[in-house]
């Protein structure tokens, strides 16, 4: 995520400076940057000595006081409260009080990580999307402390940055993967009752979906869907007739990690990393006596509504502050469906009434989690 950052910021003519405790990962990171510049000059879209220019504006750090001189830091290290609440401080040791720190952490709290911050006001979220040269989402996480110059200063590097920028409320999975959440977690409970995963994938792309769920997250990485799933975990388990799946835990505790690995929902070429099909040795982590026959609308109709209920109560929470944005979140975030306009447009073009009424015809088929109230 890092090199990525570092890419569209370098893009936007503005100077980098990418620190990691691993010298050996800026320069893996350089390689990659250099790589995706190559492509361009291949495509005759840059000229080599404008691109020679460009990248020598990425200088490499290998102690934080080299970058605590600057205008802003985006952090995109492990994600683990500890780790980004001790940089935080050996930051604000390095005395540059004009700092902005801005976290691209995909599910830890901004606000606690500025309650342990001396500048609370200089605390933001900019959660970018993997990859990030590609994708053009940028969700801007604000606190209660958060001041207004460091949101606006966010906004504007954002912007530079080719980014469509949503500014979002801080909460358990901001707005996108909030919203993917419960998305992601019918669909593993459709596997516990035996539908395959290439009928799942199968009927959300024929839906519109760029990459079927299950696909999805082989590319995101098992890991960091567990990890944020169990970070959501106190506030989902709140929820009117929650119901979490059992396998995906299991899959990651035998050392699935999807393509990372090439251990996943699919199998992977070990040379080419292209997916060679299905993997039938995570379907025991799924089995359960729960059999059902799903028919593909079935399987739409349950992951889909579930989605656009979640993205309701963002918006009533505060989450988002338009439907324009929940719009555009979940088209530029998720590649939700784009000819719907969005889960908005979508819930608009079917009316409320009947929204809520196939909410509770779910509810009645399927558990109280799609239950409207
Ligand atoms: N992978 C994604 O799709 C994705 C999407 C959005 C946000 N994020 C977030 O971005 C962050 C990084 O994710 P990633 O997938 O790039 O992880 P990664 O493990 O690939 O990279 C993390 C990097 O942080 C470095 N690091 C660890 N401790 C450090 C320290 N104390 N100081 C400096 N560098 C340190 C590591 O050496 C490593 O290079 C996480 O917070 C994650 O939640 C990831």
């Amino acid at each position: 995520m890092g090199a990525g950052i570092a890419e569209v910021t370098m893009d936007a003519g503005i100077e980098v400076k990418m620190y990691d405790v691993k010298e050996d990962m800026l320069s893996t990171a350089k390689k990659t940057i250099w790589g995706n510049i190559q492509k361009k000059i291949d495509k005759r879209i840059l000229r080599k000595i404008d691109a020679e220019k460009m990248f020598m504006s990425i200088q490499s750090a290998n102690k934080l006081s080299q970058i605590a001189h600057t205008d802003i830091i985006i952090e995109a290290v492990v994600e683990k409260m500890e780790v980004k609440k001790s940089i935080i401080q050996e930051v604000e040791q390095l005395g540059n009080a004009s700092l902005i720190f801005a976290s691209n952490t995909s599910s830890l709290s901004i606000t606690e990580m500025a309650e342990g911050s001396k500048h609370r006001d200089k605390i933001i979220g900019m959660h970018y999307f993997s990859p990030v040269p590609k994708m053009p989402l940028l969700e801007i996480v604000k606190t209660p402390y958060t001041s207004d110059s460091t949101l606006a200063n966010a906004y504007d590097l954002g912007v530079r940055q080719g980014k469509t920028c949503i500014v979002v409320k801080d909460g358990p999975g901001f707005y996108v993967n909030r919203i993917l959440s419960p998305y992601l977690n019918e669909c593993l409970l459709m596997m516990e009752e035996g539908v395959s995963v290439e009928q799942i994938d199968r009927a959300l792309t024929s839906k519109g979906f760029p990459v079927g769920p299950l696909k999805l997250m082989d590319e995101v990485g098992i890991d960091i869907v567990v990890h944020a799933t169990n970070a959501n975990r106190d506030y989902a388990s709140k929820r009117k007739g929650y119901m979490p799946n059992q396998g995906l835990d299991k899959m990651f505790a035998a050392g699935y990690l999807g393509k990372k690995n090439k251990k996943g929902f699919y199998l992977y070429d070990a040379a080419t990393g292209k997916s060679t099909g299905t993997n039938t040795a995570i379907l025991p982590f799924f089995q359960t006596e729960k059999k059902r026959e799903n028919t593909i609308e079935a399987i739409c109709d349950r992951a889909i509504y579930l989605m656009l209920k979640e993205a309701k109560s963002c918006l009533d929470e505060g989450i988002i502050s338009s439907e324009q944005d929940g719009n555009l979140g979940a088209i530029f975030g998720i590649g939700f469906m784009p000819y719907t306009g969005g889960p908005f447009s979508m819930i608009q073009s079917m009316g409320h009434d009947s929204f809520t009424a196939k909410l509770t015809s779910l509810a009645a088929n399927y558990g109280a989690r799609f239950d409207p109230s």
